[in-house]
């Protein structure tokens, strides 16, 4: 452990420091403090910092994990003697246990704490608790776990000294305190002056001393009460305008948005002070909020480091030099209050706020955002103690409603963009303000200081909006994620360091493919390879008893080649479809064709008579008009299930706007058609949309449709279509087939005597073909630079018609430093001809380079067109 955190020491940049002050101060939470290879690393830290920087350094630490619970536990129940005996037996062991861990004789080194406990445990004024015999008990964590580390590190061989944190930290008497916030809830003078300061030189060069607690003005034991121990960390730091604050902790830093909501959240490496200080307001817990304050007060840089990884850049707040503009974190606050109030003909009345404010001041509320109109002011309370444990809130509107209409809207969530520059950016982020027009939004707000931008939405909603809102900020261009002194590296990077990126086919086939580009673009390039290993993974669904490849998704001779050789059947949508398969595959065997046509002509489907296994009806009017053509055939039957999944609307084909499919309402009806003309409905089936990630919902929509089947009597198999997700963009996890194989398995259990089928396409194919694209032009214009391709929209449509997002990467300059934010487009005369929007390409991008667009092996050729009359692209295989 010590050589890698020297070894990381060496590789960190750190922070500026604005003081020729020796001192840097570091600070110890519980959980670093409650383990002994913690105190390895603290010994460690303290070494590298005098050795390597010649510094001094005094160390902050919290009580062993849960102890300041214990304790207040024992100011709850202070009434109960039996309960403090058991406590302070508890307290003993765990200090005493630890001691032993730490190879110390316990009973020794925490003889006087011990005593002073026990005492505090008895003393007389547990009977009325008094605010001053709390504090006392309090301090004890953090007293007992400071002492056993300098024994520790003492007994480690580093002469570290412990240090009475009362003696240095004095508490300031504020107007209007209460008693207890005097005592319980106190804050501390952090100027100093020349003597303090003198007086602090004549200690040793290591020191160790306890966060938490300080001195009252009365001379006995203060607490500083919430964010307590970072907040000493500051106030020393502030103090000896050390070099620097370090906050060891168990995370690697503050990040752009929560990361257990958003894993593609990254470490934000640098914050400015006041950016720092909005981002722990709104939402983040990393960090109190009041530990800013003191720090940025006397330009003491504050470093957030992470104890179990200490490679970790983590997050340094500084003051900034040159502030940059951009988004740097989005955070929600759940637990929002909003208080909607409505003026009763007293339009324009003097005094009206003031009334209305009067009545929060009166029952202590403090109000956080406020919008105003001309008849109606609606305003924000933070959740706060006094809201959640009192009817503080019925009060208030019974005291409201003498002045005005009030409603109270709750619970709520505030959704907060933070970072400097807000309303320059407003322009960027229209599908941010589309995202929300989606949801219920009770109020904007933008903060006076240009530093936050507020959405409060219901409290349900927002957890699930952040994922996505923090995908769109990169995509506009208002989170500068390639900025990377300040965006650092992704929670899913750091969480799951070994899982490399797996290697795409077309990376190991570069040279091949730039000749190919050499031979014309654009061109697609299919890998045959990748396209049998998808085949594969899909065949060995065990639960499936026929599978279809959707040849829609990509209808080239050698794909089909491959496919049937691996057993597929093919799904036609068209009658030109079923001919290409026929004519591509003269041997197909029987029963693989499968025609599922959209509103088909009479003569398409007498067409498709002849050379499909099998047909499927989605709707009464072919059975009803052409009743000839479906008399004494087994046929299958189309099922609207009554919803759509789907990456986008477009794609969603299920549901009431849906064309496709049969309603379930009109089942029966269909069923008695059939059985006028004796045909048999031996398949139902189902496709509700493309793009679904839920591995969950295929066997969901088998078990509907196996109801449905139930009720009819002669279906031998149900088909529930394909649909199946492919990542495309960085990150993006991999469909979870064996999630998909297993739920399909116990679906079989349940109805074995229903054969299932599926016919999937993109899953396929998607992963196996590129578009090599060449560079036309490279435009800068108002800001925005454009990369012109001899690719657009004629060429691949996703893009315009779904925002698809396809990966595109310069394969002319692989490993090129990345420029800024491009668009990429091409030479199509539609305003929506943009393949990219705002993504990274090598900063040289030229004329000439050839460009590769990812993940477009399906739906991509068979959806060009000649628009512009421009020529198709290439198709070309590879198989090696
Ligand atoms: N079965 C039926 C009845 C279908 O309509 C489709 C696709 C599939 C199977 C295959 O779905 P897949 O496994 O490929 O998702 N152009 C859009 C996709 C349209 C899908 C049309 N139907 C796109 O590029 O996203």
């Amino acid at each position: 452990m010590g050589n890698r955190i020297a070894s990381a020491l060496n590789s960190l940049s750190m922070p500026p420091s604005a003081s020729p002050s020796p001192w840097i101060v570091l600070k110890f939470g519980g959980t670093s403090v409650s383990q002994r290879h913690r105190w390895d690393t603290i010994g460690t830290l303290m070494r590298a910092r005098a050795a390597d920087e010649g510094g001094k350094v005094l160390v902050v630490v919290s009580a062993l994990s849960g102890v300041t619970n214990l304790l207040q536990s024992g100011i709850d129940r202070a009434d109960s003697p039996p309960y403090l005996a058991e406590l302070l037996a508890q307290l003993r062991a765990r200090h005493l246990d630890f001691a032993a861990e730490l190879g110390l004789d316990g009973e020794t080194v925490l003889a006087g704490r011990l005593a002073e406990l026990q005492h505090l445990l008895h003393d007389p004024r547990r009977d009325t608790r008094v605010f001053h015999w709390q504090a006392e008990l309090l301090a004890q964590g953090e007293l007992l776990s400071s002492t056993l580390g300098v024994a520790y590190l003492a007994s480690q061989g580093l002469p570290v000294a412990w240090l009475d944190a009362r003696d240095w930290l004095t508490a300031v008497p504020l107007p209007n305190q209460s008693a207890w916030a005097a005592r319980l809830s106190v804050s501390c003078d952090y100027a100093g002056d020349a003597a303090w300061r003198a007086r602090f030189e004549s200690n040793p060069p290591l020191l160790i001393t306890q966060g938490f607690i300080a001195r009252a003005a009365d001379g006995g034991t203060a607490i500083l009460g919430r964010g307590g121990s970072d907040t000493s960390a500051a106030y020393f730091g502030a103090l000896l305008r050390a070099r620097r604050v370090e906050i060891w902790t168990d995370v690697p830093g503050m990040f752009s948005a929560n990361p257990r909501a958003v894993p593609d959240a990254r470490l934000l490496s640098r914050l400015e002070y006041q950016e720092a200080q909005e981002i722990a307001t709104t939402g983040a817990k990393v960090l109190h909020p009041r530990c800013i304050h003191p720090c940025r007060d006397m330009n003491v840089p504050l470093w957030i480091r992470d104890t179990g990884r200490p490679d970790m850049p983590g997050t340094c707040i500084s003051r900034s030099a040159e502030p940059q503009t951009g988004v740097k974190a989005i955070s929600t606050r759940s637990g929002i209050v909003l208080v909607s109030m409505e003026s009763i003909g007293m339009w324009q009345q003097v005094g009206f706020l003031a009334d209305l404010f009067a009545c929060f001041k009166d029952h202590g509320l403090s109000v956080d955002m406020i919008s105003t109109s001309e008849t109606n002011v609606t305003v924000s309370l933070d959740p706060s103690d006094n809201l959640m444990n009192s009817n503080v809130l019925d009060a208030l509107c019974a005291d409201l409603a003498k002045v005005c209409r009030v409603k109270v809207i709750t619970p709520c969530s505030a959704v907060t963009l933070v970072g400097r520059g807000m309303r320059s950016m407003l322009d960027r982020l229209t599908e941010i303000w589309a995202e929300f027009g989606r949801e219920r939004v009770h109020m904007v707000s933008q903060s006076s200081n240009d530093l936050n931008l507020t959405f409060v939405v219901d409290e349900g909603v927002a957890h699930d909006l952040l994922p996505t809102l923090h995908a769109l900020l990169i995509e506009c261009g208002a989170m500068p994620v390639e900025q990377s002194a300040v965006f650092g590296p992704s929670w899913r990077a750091i969480a799951e360091p070994a899982v490399a990126e797996p290697v795409s086919w077309w990376q190991a086939a570069r040279e091949a493919l730039l000749q190919e580009a050499a031979a014309g673009t654009p061109a697609y390039v299919y890998h045959l390879p990748t396209l049998r290993r998808q085949a594969r993974a899909f065949a060995g669904i065990d639960a499936l008893e026929r599978r279809f490849y959707a040849v829609k998704a990509n209808a080239h001779p050698a794909v089909l080649t491959a496919l049937a050789e691996e057993g597929f059947g093919f799904e036609c949508v068209s009658l030109p479809e079923l001919q290409h398969v026929r004519r591509t595959l003269s041997d197909l065997p029987a029963g693989r064709l499968l025609f599922t046509p959209s509103f088909a002509s009479r003569a398409e489907y007498a067409g498709a008579c002849d050379s499909a296994d099998w047909l499927t009806l989605d709707s009464l009017y072919p059975l009803r008009h052409w009743p000839e053509l479906f008399a004494g055939r087994r046929l299958v039957l189309r099922i609207d299930p009554g919803y759509g999944l789907g990456h986008h609307a477009h794609v969603k084909t299920g549901g009431p706007e849906a064309k496709f499919g049969l309603a379930l309402d009109d089942v029966s009806a269909f069923v008695e058609a059939a059985r006028v003309i004796g045909a048999e409905i031996a398949v139902l089936h189902a496709h509700v949309g493309s793009g679904v990630q839920d591995a969950g919902h295929w066997a969901q929509l088998f078990a509907q449709l196996a109801h449905v089947a139930d009720g009819i009597g002669t279906v031998a198999a149900i088909n529930v279509g394909g649909g199946l997700a492919v990542p495309y963009r960085d990150g993006e996890a991999e469909f979870d087939i064996a999630a998909l194989a297993a739920a399909l398995a116990e679906a079989r259990r349940q109805w074995p005597q229903y054969a299932l089928w599926m016919e999937p396409g993109r899953y396929l194919t998607a992963q196996a073909g590129v578009l090599l694209a060449r560079v036309s032009q490279v435009v800068d214009k108002l800001g925005v630079r454009r990369i012109g391709l001899d690719a657009g929209m004629n060429a691949l449509m996703r893009p315009a018609l779904y925002q698809a997002k396809h990966r595109i990467v310069n394969l002319s300059r692989i490993g090129d430093a990345d420029g800024p934010r491009v668009d990429v487009v091409g030479p199509i005369c539609e305003s929506t001809d943009v393949l990219a929007r705002q993504v990274t390409l090598p900063a040289d991008t030229a004329e000439g380079d050839v460009l590769l667009i990812d993940t477009a092996g399906a739906y991509g050729f068979v959806m060009a067109n000649h628009y512009n009359l421009r020529d198709l692209p290439r198709e070309v295989i590879f198989d090696v």
